[in-house]
């Protein structure tokens, strides 16, 4: 749902330049405490009799709300095949890994595990919504390993990233066709989740400069296969998140850019957008003293098309991939980098105090 710039290459050889370091430093170190950022000796000790080359098993606790998806997804479209992926409870004993989705936690956690856990199993705290949407369900503290989220400080980071260019590759941008100026996608307009801000914004906004509205109340609901189109049928696109938090960057953003339309920004300051994506590759709200310079400003860069394929630029390093879309698909891509991440992780690990750290 959400977008870091990464570069993975040298991710996986500062991973691989780690794990070497670290069996170097295990060998020297065998009497001594396990060193910081190491997996710990005492951790390897609990996944006594797994084989190494067995894959963890990773158990879904509950379909997310209820919505049931295909677990080979992961091997599939993510190319993720690195654990054995399951929603079946039976096998809860032998799980590495538990997801439980946070909305699905039932207040007095009654429905979580009954069984006892095994030593070497990691809960994982699964939740995708800013904390203006976070039910506060009370006794979660020191219970879960791992966080699953899209912070950029959670253990398993959700995002939908932007991916550094072969160097060698040449950029191949054609602006699509445009015959809209500024268009909004808008379902969910509760003002109880947060949403006022926007709406407001885009009360004043619309005065000066015409916004074409799809989803929702507003008219033209969109199916999938109009999603991308449409978004690159408008020079400029509202990226308005339903609530301002840190690192809550959403799809709303990687859409427009996979599209290549230039997103317009509401939500957190213009330094937290910088850190995962480039510097002029998206227009801030901030950036104006109001909606009405705003406006201006976007009518102006209407007849300056020089100006306006600079927006486009990044392209030349950078790639968007497009999300996929429907409402099961944003449990989809989560879960299957929780699968990737406990293939990997040899850790011991506890979230002291949950609510501390995601109420910041
Ligand atoms: C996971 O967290 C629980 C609860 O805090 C803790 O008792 C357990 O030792 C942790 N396990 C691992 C493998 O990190």
């Amino acid at each position: 749902m959400i977008l870091t710039a990464s570069n993975k290459t040298s991710l996986f050889a500062k991973t691989a330049a780690v794990a070497l370091t670290c069996s170097v430093l295990a060998f020297f170190l065998y009497f001594e405490p396990p060193t910081p950022g190491c997996p710990s000796t005492l951790a390897e000790e609990h996944y006594e009799g797994i084989a190494s080359n067995e894959k963890p098993i990773v158990l879904l606790w509950s379909w997310p709300i209820g919505t049931v998806f295909d677990l080979k997804i992961c091997a599939s479209h993510f190319k993720i095949d690195s654990c054995v992926l399951t929603a079946d409870r039976s096998l809860y004993s032998k799980a590495q890994g538990v997801i439980f989705y946070h909305k699905d936690i039932d207040w007095n956690l009654r429905n979580l595990p009954k069984d006892p856990r095994p030593a070497f199993q990691k809960w994982i705290w699964f939740h995708v919504e800013s904390p203006k949407n976070t039910i506060k369900t009370p006794g979660l503290d020191n219970l879960f390993n791992l966080t699953l989220s899209y912070r950029r400080d959670a253990d398993i980071v959700v995002r939908n990233e932007l991916t550094i260019r072969d160097p060698g590759v040449k950029g191949d941008f054609v602006l699509p066709k445009k015959d809209k100026l500024v268009c909004w996608i808008v379902t969910n307009r509760a003002a109880s989740t947060g949403t006022a801000v926007r709406e407001k914004y885009y009360q004043e906004l619309s005065k000066h400069i015409k916004v074409h509205l799809f989803g929702g109340i507003t008219g033209h609901v969109l199916g999938y296969d109009e999603y991308y189109p449409t978004l690159a049928s408008c020079k400029f696109y509202l990226s308005f998140e339903n609530s301002i938090h840190k690192d809550y960057i959403t799809e709303k953003v990687n859409g427009a850019l996979v599209a290549g339309t230039v997103p317009v920004v509401l939500g957190p300051p213009r330094e937290n957008y910088e850190q995962f994506i480039p510097s002029h590759s998206f227009i801030h709200i901030n950036d104006f003293p109001d909606a009405r310079s705003l406006a201006e400003f976007l009518l102006d860069l209407d007849k300056k098309d020089e100006e306006y394929m600079r927006y486009f630029e990044w392209r030349e390093f950078y790639t968007a991939t497009p999300h996929l879309l429907s409402t099961q698909n944003e449990f989809i891509q989560p879960v299957c980098l929780a699968c990737d991440h406990m293939s990997r992780d040899k850790e011991f690990s506890v979230v002291h105090d949950l609510y501390k750290w995601w109420f910041v």
